[in-house]
């Protein structure tokens, strides 16, 4: 709460003898209802130990306080209610946005410590599914916001380029694969491999097991094994950097589980040397009864070891490597045991910093009220997916402005940050309902909703040849502009928030708000008038233009100056 501090202050000099400042900020509330003002400091502690009731403590207070700040402070029902002037607030804070840019809104929370964001996570030959775009803008967004705090994120993508599916993909490439086409669709091809090997596999066992020695010899770093995986991995990486590129999206490392390979024994041999592998059906576990939770395997009877086993090496290597404050993994629900296991068995081998690691499980992705599948048969590949909701958005431009100059950029900024806004301006947890056509809507709680008012109020400024680095004095009532200017107030403390929750969805309902509160402004005020308070009005559109294009930069999507 901006100005609580403030607030907090003048309270506290009235109350020195009895309350520490800390606890008087802490009591300081936002009234739920207007009339109560706009900070709201609770008697009813001071009253027991004061022993007087309420309502009297709250009139002494309220005729003691003095600020600037204030047009009107009252005392109503225990409470000590204080009304924010706003003509002055609003000079306040359309200054200080105007002055510090994109800088505005930037905290030192974070104090330079590395946070370590496990996002996207694929899996090598297999599709892009709902879920990991969901993990991948959950942790650009994550990322954007923990910087914004004063951390500094470290973006991981821990593909899945290791395991027994390998051997048979190999396997079945070897049988029945081709060059060109694997080159043309990496994924679709690979894909197809992979399902006709298992079609094939229930009427002839003997692949089972040629899939085994390949993996196998791909273990022992058999030249022609390894060849076609890494060429696979490259393959497939071509195909998810198309994805990457259309939600402009970079990672600080791609270290997948195939990196650990050799990471591996040293963990074993520690969980040896603290006795806590246990034999079970031939496999080596670490029992975690006690805990309540399944054993966490390690180890295969035949020497394989596990997601799990990797997930370990990964957690040591990247505190090793980054000296993590925390370590997140943005990953499904449906993982949710596995990362209990993971921070169980890190506690069980004394790591103090195994708390540290945090799973972020987000719902699912429906179409019909079914989970969205981009699997076998009806491969839906999640690239087109964007695509066309990119050609919906051009198709949309085209109608709306088609004389824009840059339309394709426009369009694709459109067509993936509807489908980006729409992923988070849920509460990652809940299953998200997905309909090309709602989320592309310019109306309503949308991204291009948002991005057009940003437009809107460019081109309002474009029109009046407004330029935001003049210094100009506000002067404005205020009356019009408060729901916008408490939006903006309340701006840092939404982004402490979001990082504070690890949600996003703060930040985009802040910025619906924003963008509500801009479109009732300008459909009753006449902006452009030539009066004196124009040049004001025209820093308060500007404030708001830089305030959305903010929030949607938190999210990672783009802002169009036109569209
Ligand atoms: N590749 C996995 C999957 O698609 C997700 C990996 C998540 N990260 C991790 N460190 N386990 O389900």
């Amino acid at each position: 709460m901006r100005f609580s501090e403030e607030f907090a202050a003048a309270l506290y000099q009235v109350l020195k003898d009895d309350l520490p400042k800390e606890e008087i900020q802490q009591l300081i509330e936002k009234p739920k209802h207007a009339e109560h003002g706009d900070l709201a400091f609770p008697c009813f502690s001071l009253a027991k130990i004061q022993r007087m009731a309420p309502q009297s403590i709250a009139e002494q207070l309220s005729r003691a306080v003095q600020s600037p700040l204030f047009e009107k402070v009252e005392a109503a029902g225990g409470y000590v209610n204080a009304f924010l002037d706003k003509k002055y607030v609003t000079k306040l804070v359309l200054e200080e946005v105007m002055a510090k840019k994109e800088q505005y809104g930037t905290l030192h929370i974070g104090k330079g410590e590395v946070i370590a964001i496990d996002m996207s996570s694929p899996n090598i030959a297999k599709p892009f599914s709902m879920g990991h775009l969901r993990s991948t803008v959950i942790g650009q967004s994550l990322a954007l916001l923990l910087a914004k705090g004063g951390y500094r994120p470290v973006k991981i993508n821990h593909l899945g380029d290791w395991g027994t599916q390998f051997g048979k993909l190999i396997a079945a490439y070897k049988k029945w694969g081709d060059e060109q086409k694997v080159k043309e669709q990496p994924i679709k091809e690979l894909l197809a491999l992979y399902v006709k090997f298992h079609d094939e596999a229930e009427r002839n066992p003997e692949l089972e097991a040629q899939g085994r020695q390949w993996f196998k010899r791909l273990e022992d770093g058999d030249q022609e094994a390894v060849v076609l995986w890494e060429w696979f991995r490259e393959e497939s990486l071509k195909d998810f950097s198309r994805i990457y590129q259309l939600l402009n999206i970079e990672f600080d490392s791609y270290a997948g589980e195939a990196f650990y390979n050799d990471k591996m024994d040293r963990i074993v041999r520690r969980l040896e040397e603290k006795g806590l592998l246990t034999e079970s059906e031939q496999a080596q576990v670490v029992l975690l009864a006690e805990e309540e939770l399944p054993p966490c395997l390690i180890k295969k009877s035949d020497g394989a070891t596990l997601y799990a086993t990797r997930d370990l090496a990964a957690a040591f290597y990247r505190k090793e490597t980054y000296h993590f404050a925390k370590s997140l993994y943005v990953v499904g629900g449906e993982q949710r045991l596995h990362f209990k296991q993971l921070t169980s068995v890190l506690r069980r081998m004394g790591e103090s910093w195994a708390d540290d690691l945090i799973h972020i499980p987000f719902g699912m992705m429906r179409k019909d009220g079914k989970k969205m599948s981009t699997r076998k048969g009806q491969v839906v590949l999640l690239e087109e997916v964007l695509q066309e909701s990119i050609a919906l958005a051009k198709k949309n431009i085209e109608l709306k402005n088609p004389g824009l100059a840059n339309k394709e950029e426009v369009a694709r900024q459109v067509g993936v940050g509807a489908i980006v806004f729409n992923d988070l301006k849920n509460y990652r947890l809940n299953n998200i309902d997905f309909s090309l056509e709602d989320i592309l809507r310019f109306e309503g709680e949308t991204g291009p909703y948002v991005q057009y008012t940003h437009a809107r109020a460019c081109s309002i400024l474009r029109k009046a040849g407004f330029h935001a680095e003049e210094k100009r004095t506000i002067v404005l009532s205020g009356e019009k502009e408060w729901e916008a200017v408490s939006l903006m107030m309340s701006f840092p403390e939404a982004i402490e928030k979001a990082i504070n929750d690890f949600d996003p969805s703060r930040i985009a309902k802040h910025t619906i708000q924003l963008a509500q509160a801009f479109n009732k402004y300008y459909a009753e005020v006449k902006v452009l008038e030539e009066d004196e308070q124009q040049l004001s009005r025209l820093a308060f559109v500007s404030a708001v233009a830089q305030l959305l294009k903010e929030g949607l930069a938190l999210l990672g999507i783009e802002a169009p100056d036109e569209m």
